[in-house]
This record gives structure tokens, sequence and C-alpha cells, in this order.
């Protein structure tokens, strides 16, 4: 295996599923794990079998009908789970059981209420059952980045020893930063020489509480993970996942820092987004980086002048790189008069100088009025000698 390659972990359809107003049904699961399929994601996270009959049957029938990637089942520390698991997973090609199990002391004390010892145990075990029925187990210790560091290190090698072969560190609470989440990797890396003497591979796993989300999983990537775990439009538990678009493109734009390769299908990124947004009904923010409505916008009249003249002034990669039609010069107050004129004969008038500079005061009066400058509304400010000479309009009007 080329040791740059990232592979793409999805688990909108598990993590991302459990933010508010996300749940899918079988058949909306099944259509956007197709779409995931078309992106070019490696591994699927299809759901948590033990979580309700809905989930155990959306992870079997889309075992049934996903061949390219491999599907992920979760599955907590505990046999019945993973018995579910398994068998969620069991028609597909390539299957893989995702075990979770806790290693912060605030989760151990208060949440599962067990020690230490009875981690590492419940770890061993676990992980020993679930590769009795598949040779691929990641393993997580949740809440790893507040995790003591040489328990955390004592657990994974753990996982390890009983047969895991990815090891996700989750940021189950968004809390790292870039340089301590980076710091972990390469420590874990270290202090573990079977990591990469036996190819384990080592994934990151991060929540956007504070923002930090991709920051974070590129840091690892940095020193040395191998899958990121991430969800489209970056929807998950509280503030999201990390957005799958921003990674790769992060990747792309800047192979020059990362150097690695991906199967991702960049043009395919805007159309899975789209794809989600039907499902869940509700669309990223307007300034989500990727595939926000206004993340290949203009509205400043330098900004606009600037792109008019070489795209490349205010925009870092092309629409079309991410399968975005088009730029939008959006006009507002803050456009200027080569951005006013370049829509006017998008619309097939012609212009004069003087004609644009008296149509120009009206729009920016109309603009400091007015939210959103609409095409008609453009039409109404010409005088009637320009109208009169309208050509074949270039565009369609919006
Ligand atoms: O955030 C988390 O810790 C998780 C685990 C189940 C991997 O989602
Ligand atoms: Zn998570």
């Amino acid at each position: 295996m080329n040791p740059n390659h990232v592979v793409f972990f999805d688990t909108t359809l598990r993590d991302g599923e459990q933010s508010p107003g996300c749940s899918m049904t079988t058949q909306e699961k099944l259509t956007m794990a197709h779409a995931l399929e078309d992106l070019g994601v490696d591994i699927i996270e299809a759901g948590f079998a033990m979580a309700s009959e809905g989930d155990f049957a959306a992870i079997a029938t889309i075992t049934q009908a996903i061949r390219k990637p491999r599907i992920a089942s979760l599955a907590r520390a505990k046999a019945e789970d993973i018995e579910m698991a398994a068998r969620s997973v069991q028609f597909a090609d390539r299957a893989r059981i995702h075990v979770f199990l806790a290693s912060s002391d605030l989760h151990l004390e208060y949440k599962l209420k067990i020690s230490r010892q009875e981690a590492l145990d419940r770890t061993a075990e676990s992980v020993r059952l679930a590769r009795s029925f598949v040779d691929d187990i990641e393993f997580s210790p949740e809440d790893a980045t507040r995790s003591d560091r040489d328990f955390l290190v004592e657990m994974v090698r753990v996982a390890i020893e009983a047969g895991a072969t990815t090891i996700n560190m989750p940021d189950t609470v968004g809390y790292t930063t870039p340089e301590e989440y980076g710091q972990m990797f390469r420590e874990v890396r270290e202090r573990i020489p079977a990591i990469d003497a036996q190819g384990i591979i080592l994934s990151t796993h991060c929540h956007d509480d504070l923002g930090l989300a991709v920051a974070n999983s590129l840091a690892a990537v940095s020193a040395g993970a191998r899958q990121v775990e991430c969800t489209i439009n970056g929807i998950g538990e509280r503030a999201g996942n990390a957005a799958l678009e921003e990674i790769a493109s992060a990747f792309y734009v800047r192979a020059d820092r990362y150097g690695v390769s991906t199967d991702i299908q960049l043009e395919k990124l805007y159309p899975t987004s789209e794809v989600l947004g039907q499902i869940i009904t509700f669309k990223p923010s307007p300034n989500k980086a990727i595939v926000g409505a206004n993340a290949f916008a203009h509205e400043s009249g330098i900004h606009q002048h600037g792109m008019l003249a070489n795209p490349l002034c205010y925009e870092i990669m092309t629409p079309a790189l991410v399968g975005v039609s088009k730029t939008h010069l959006v006009l507002g107050k803050h456009s200027g008069r080569a951005a006013l004129r370049h829509r006017i004969e998008q619309l097939g008038y012609t212009i004069s100088r003087e004609e644009l500079q008296q149509t120009y005061y009206r729009f920016v009066a109309l603009a400091d009025r007015k939210k959103n400058i609409y095409d008609q509304d453009l039409i109404g400010l010409l005088p009637e000698t320009i109208r009169e000479r309208r050509s074949e309009p270039v565009s369609e009007l919006d």
C-alpha cells in the first residue's frame, strides 16, 4: 500500500445521523451510500447496529447494495453489540467492525463506572471477539484527547495485541488543538513500534466544538495518520464532525504541504452535499467552505474587479473543481462598476461609459435599500434607450 495514501472513512450515516434533525430512513441512507460510493470514499460507517432495528436494517441493506467501499458497523465493547454488528455486515464483500470504549478517567469513573484494569480487559476481550467475525477491526479509545497519555498508550497496545488493525483516536468533545493532536499521534506511534512494524493504520476523528475539527484532522495526518473520519457538510453530534469536503479540498489545494493521495473525486463534492441537503432537508450555512452558497460568490467591487481580471486573484480553486457550476458575482452595495457592466452585458445590453456612470448611481441607491438585487431590478434601472438596444442575453435572468 502507498504510504502516502489517506483513507476516507465517512461517518455521515452514523455520527452525522446523530445530529439533531438528521436522522434518515433506510431508503435515505441507501441513497446517501450510493452518493458516497460515487464520491470515492473508502469506508462507509453505515450505522450502530445495536441502536435500533432501523439502524440494523439500514446497515444490512447497504452491505448488499454497495460493493466498492468497505462497510463499517459500530459497536460498544460488549459481546451483544459486537455480535449484532457482525450480523449486520455478514453479507458485505468487505466488512469492518468498529469497537469503542472510553479511555478517559472521566468517562471510566462517571459514565462506565469501571476501573482502568477492567477497561483494558474489556478492550482485549471485545477486540478478540470482533476479530472472530471479521479480519478488519477498528478500535477507538473514546475521549482519547482527554485521557491520561500513559493509559491511552496502554489501551492502544492492548487493542493491537488483541487484533485491531486500525486505531482511531477520537477528539470526542472537540477539545484538542492542532499542535496537541499532532503531538499525540507522534507520541503514540513512537511508543508503540508495532504500529509501523505491523502496518496498523492510525485514524483521526474530530468534533468541531471549537471550530478546529478540520485543522486537527490535518495536523494528525501530518503526524502520520492515514485514515480520516469525517462527514458530508460536517454534520454530526453538537457542532458536528470534521467536514469531508474541506479535508479533501485542503489535500488537493495544499498538496505542497500534505503530499498525500486519496480516491475522492473532487468534482462530486458539491453534488454529494446537495444529495445530503435534500435528504435531511437543510443545507449547510451560506458561508460554509467549499459547499456553502457563498463559497464562490463575490460582492465587493475590489474583489469582483480582480475576479474579472483573473479569478486566481480571489479564488484558490475553481468552482468546477468541486462540482459547483460557476462563480457568482453578487450585485450589492459593495459592488463596483466593472461587475455592474459585466452583468448588464451578460443580460444582452450594450452600455456606454456615461450610461454606466448614471446607472451605477441609481444602482448604489437601490442597493442601499434592498438586500438582494435581481436581474429584473437591474433592467428596471436602465434608461429606455439602452433597453431598446438589447441583443440576445448571454445567460438566463435570475
Ligand atoms: O466521537 C467519538 O468518540 C465517536 C466514537 C464512537 C468513535 O464517535
Ligand atoms: Zn464522534
